[in-house]
Parts: structure tokens; C-alpha cells; sequence
């Protein structure tokens, strides 16, 4: 079947697919995004990607989007058309297109690229192992909370990880505490088996993983603290993980090349992914 996306009202081949030399998300990343999983052909806690979605618009100020019914039906035909049953569905809005100038333009509209296709479920082998993680100082901005595709200091970040053959890279901020993973948020156990994770603060972005993860654990009745910890913590914890809409739970079983514990994943991790992916299989 052949890659279908959607651009500013219009379904065309993926291959042909453009946008303006003059749009804003080009030239000053002046756009959100979101990235929604597709299970069985329907989309994973799509309500909470969406009242994410508003909000991060909200913050940029960005007005004149579709609505949610209608936007709605451009998700689903994106997925229908390109015949997608497990994989992701991705979905940017710019401020629009106008002559180059920093302040918001006067005549500027939004501008909406969908995109779908079909990708495999986190690696067995790795949800088996457990991955390492490296930590990095967090270098981006104080509105990370907002999801903006201005994304190069993530950019880094990752490929920062991939050199030292880490599946991810955790932020630290000022205080070395960590912020959370460069596209994911970080967790931990504690040694006395207390599950944290940051409170969503302005430092990270409040995952849609993170919150179904949170309802998953608040359901469970688990011992739970949303605070930050810091570096030393991770390292002296029982167990680590990290969450996003792709990579589910991924237990982590090293930080900066020091196995978490005894280096396999944790039983608590393993129980929470299992909780987790029934909430999804229950959403979808
Ligand atoms: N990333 N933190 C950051 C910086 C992220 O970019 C993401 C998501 C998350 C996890 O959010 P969620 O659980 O809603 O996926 C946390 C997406 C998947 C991406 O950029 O591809």
C-alpha cells in the first residue's frame, strides 16, 4: 500500500508531499506536534494526546486549528488510507505560512501535517534485557512542557546516546536532578520500593505514557511519589525505566555504563509494562 499523508486539507503521496519554503515550523520550529500509537487500527488514549495537543497550542498561542471532531476524522482517514493496524500516527501544526519576520504574522493560518505508518512493537530482546541509558546535561529551554517541534537540543541529545551506545539519554538539570529522557520520561524504584517519577513541572514534557502509567499505579494502590531525584538516586536504585507512546515501559538497566541494581530488569518494572499494555489494549 502506499504512503498517503495529509497536508493543509489536501491526501497526497508521502513521496510528494510539501510544504512552504515560508512556513513557520521550517523556519523558527514555530509549531507543536504530537505522536499517537495505533493499536489494532484505533488510536492509544487519543482524548489525553489531544486535550495535550490544545494546551501546547494554548501556550504558543497559536489559534484557528481544526476542531477535535474534525481533526478526529483526518487522523483516522490517515490511518485508514495508509492501512495501518500497529504503528504510529504523527501529527504537526505550524503557525502557518508568511514572509519571514520573528512576531506572530497578522494574516498567517495554521497549517496541519498528518502523517501514519505501521512499526513494530518495542524489540522483545530489549524489553527482555533492559537498555542503558547515559546522562547529559539538559541544554533546552524553560518551557518544556510544551510540545514544539523545536526539537535540536533532543536532536543532540539522542545522538549523544546512540554514540555512547545508550538507547537513550537522561537530562540533568541545574540542580543533578534528572529532567527526563530526550524523547521519553524517566523513572525509578527506590530501594525501600517506591515507584517516582518527576512531577510535571515546566522541565519536562507530561508524557501521555507517563499519565496513563500514573492512573495504571494510582488503580494498583503501589507506593508512588511524583518528585525529581537525582543522578546519585538513579544509580542507587532498585530499578529504572523510562516511558513514551513508543517505547512503552523500557526497563533500564545501566546509567553512565553502571548496571541499575544487578542489571536485569526489575520485577516491579516488569509488573507495571504488563499493567500498562492492558490499559492500552483496554484504550485502543
Ligand atoms: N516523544 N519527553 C519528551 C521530551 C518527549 O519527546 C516524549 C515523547 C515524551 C513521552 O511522551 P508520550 O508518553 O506522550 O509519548 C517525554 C515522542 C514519542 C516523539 O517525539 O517521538
Amino acid at each position: 500500500m502506499s504512503r498517503i499523508a495529509y497536508v493543509d486539507g489536501v491526501y497526497r503521496p508521502h513521496g510528494a508531499a510539501a510544504v512552504h519554503i515560508e512556513d513557520r515550523g521550517y523556519q523558527f520550529a514555530d509549531g507543536v506536534y504530537e505522536v499517537v500509537a495505533v493499536r489494532g487500527g484505533r488510536l492509544v488514549d487519543e482524548g489525553l494526546h489531544l486535550v495535550r495537543l490544545r494546551r501546547s497550542l494554548g501556550e504558543l498561542r497559536i489559534e484557528g486549528a481544526l476542531d477535535d471532531a474534525p481533526l478526529k476524522l483526518v487522523l483516522r482517514e490517515v490511518i485508514r488510507r495508509n492501512g495501518v493496524v500497529n504503528g504510529i500516527v504523527y501529527l504537526q501544526i505550524t503557525r502557518g505560512i508568511a514572509p519571514r519576520d520573528h512576531g506572530f504574522p497578522k494574516a498567517a493560518r495554521p497549517v496541519m501535517v498528518v502523517t501514519a505508518r505501521q512499526s513494530r512493537p518495542a524489540n522483545p530482546k530489549l524489553v527482555e534485557d533492559g537498555v542503558p541509558v547515559v546522562t547529559i546535561p539538559d541544554i533546552r529551554w524553560q518551557r518544556c512542557d510544551i510540545k514544539t517541534i523545536s526539537l535540536v537540543a533532543n536532536v543532540l541529545g539522542k545522538q549523544q546516546a546512540r554514540e555512547a551506545g545508550a538507547y537513550e539519554a537522561w537530562m540533568v538539570d541545574g540542580e543533578g536532578r534528572i529532567t527526563e529522557g530526550t524523547s521519553t520520561n524517566a523513572w525509578i524504584v527506590t530501594a525501600d520500593n517506591q515507584i517516582m517519577t518527576r512531577a510535571a513541572d515546566a522541565a519536562i514534557l507530561d508524557g501521555v505514557t507517563r499519565q496513563a502509567l500514573i492512573a495504571v499505579i494510582r488503580r494498583g494502590g503501589y507506593n508512588f511519589a511524583e518528585r525529581p531525584f537525582t543522578v546519585a538516586e538513579a544509580k542507587a536504585a532498585r530499578e529504572a525505566f523510562l516511558t513514551s507512546t513508543t517505547a512503552d515501559l523500557m526497563p533500564v538497566t545501566s546509567i553512565d555504563g553502571q548496571p541499575v541494581a544487578n542489571g536485569a530488569p526489575g520485577l516491579l518494572t516488569q509488573k507495571l509494562r504488563a499493567e500498562y499494555l492492558a490499559h492500552v489494549a483496554e484504550s485502543a
